[in-house]
C-alpha cells in the first residue's frame, strides 16, 4: 500500500511539472505569441508562471521524497540501478535549472510587468522560454529512464 502511494504520488509530481512544461512550452506561449501584444502577452505569461511555479515547486518536494522513500524500500541506495541513479542526477540538474529560472528571469520578467518595461519583460520571458526547453527535454528523458530503465538493467 505505502509502495502503491509513493509510486502514485511520484508520478503526479511527474505529471504536474513534465506535463505543465510541455503545455507552456508546446501549446500556450506559441498561442499566445501569435494571438497577443507583449504587454496583454507577458502580462498573462507572469500570471500564469507565478501560479505554475508552486506547483513545480511542491511537485520537486514530492519527487524527491517519493523517489528517496522508494529507494529505502527497495534496500538502499547502493542497491538501486544505474536508471535510478541517473534519473536523480537528472532530476537534480532539473531543479538547479528550475531554480535559476525561478530565482533570474522569472524575478526580472514580474518586475519588469509590474512597472511595465516591456523590451525588458521580452528579453526575461526568452530567456525563460530556452531553459523551459531544456527542462522539458530533460524531463522527457528521465521519463524515459524512469519507466523503462528497470526493463533495461544490466
Ligand atoms: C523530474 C524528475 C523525475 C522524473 C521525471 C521521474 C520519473 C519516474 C518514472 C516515470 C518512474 C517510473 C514509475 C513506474 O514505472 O511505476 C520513476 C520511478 C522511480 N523514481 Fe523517479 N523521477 C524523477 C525524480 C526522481 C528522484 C529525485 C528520485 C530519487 C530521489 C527518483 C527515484 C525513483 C525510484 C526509486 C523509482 C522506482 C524505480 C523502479 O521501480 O525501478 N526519481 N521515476
Amino acid at each position: 500500500m505505502l509502495m502503491a502511494t509513493l509510486y502514485t504520488l511520484h508520478i503526479f509530481a511527474v505529471l504536474v511539472w513534465v506535463g505543465g512544461m510541455f503545455f507552456a512550452h508546446m501549446v500556450l506561449r506559441p498561442t499566445a505569441a501569435s494571438a497577443l501584444e507583449a504587454p496583454e502577452r507577458l502580462q498573462l505569461l507572469s500570471g500564469v508562471f507565478t501560479r505554475f511555479f508552486i506547483w513545480v515547486k511542491i511537485s520537486i518536494v514530492l519527487l524527491f521524497l517519493s523517489g528517496f522513500w522508494l529507494i529505502m524500500l527497495h534496500g538502499n541506495f547502493g542497491k538501486a540501478g544505474w536508471h535510478v541513479h541517473l534519473m536523480l542526477l537528472l532530476a537534480i540538474v532539473m531543479t538547479v535549472i528550475f531554480g535559476w529560472i525561478y530565482a533570474k528571469p522569472f524575478k526580472a520578467l514580474k518586475s519588469a510587468v509590474a512597472i511595465q518595461q516591456w523590451p525588458v519583460g521580452g528579453v526575461a520571458m526568452a530567456q525563460i522560454r530556452q531553459l523551459v526547453a531544456i527542462n522539458l527535454v530533460l524531463g522527457l528523458i528521465t521519463v524515459v529512464v524512469g519507466v523503462s530503465g528497470r526493463y533495461l538493467m544490466m
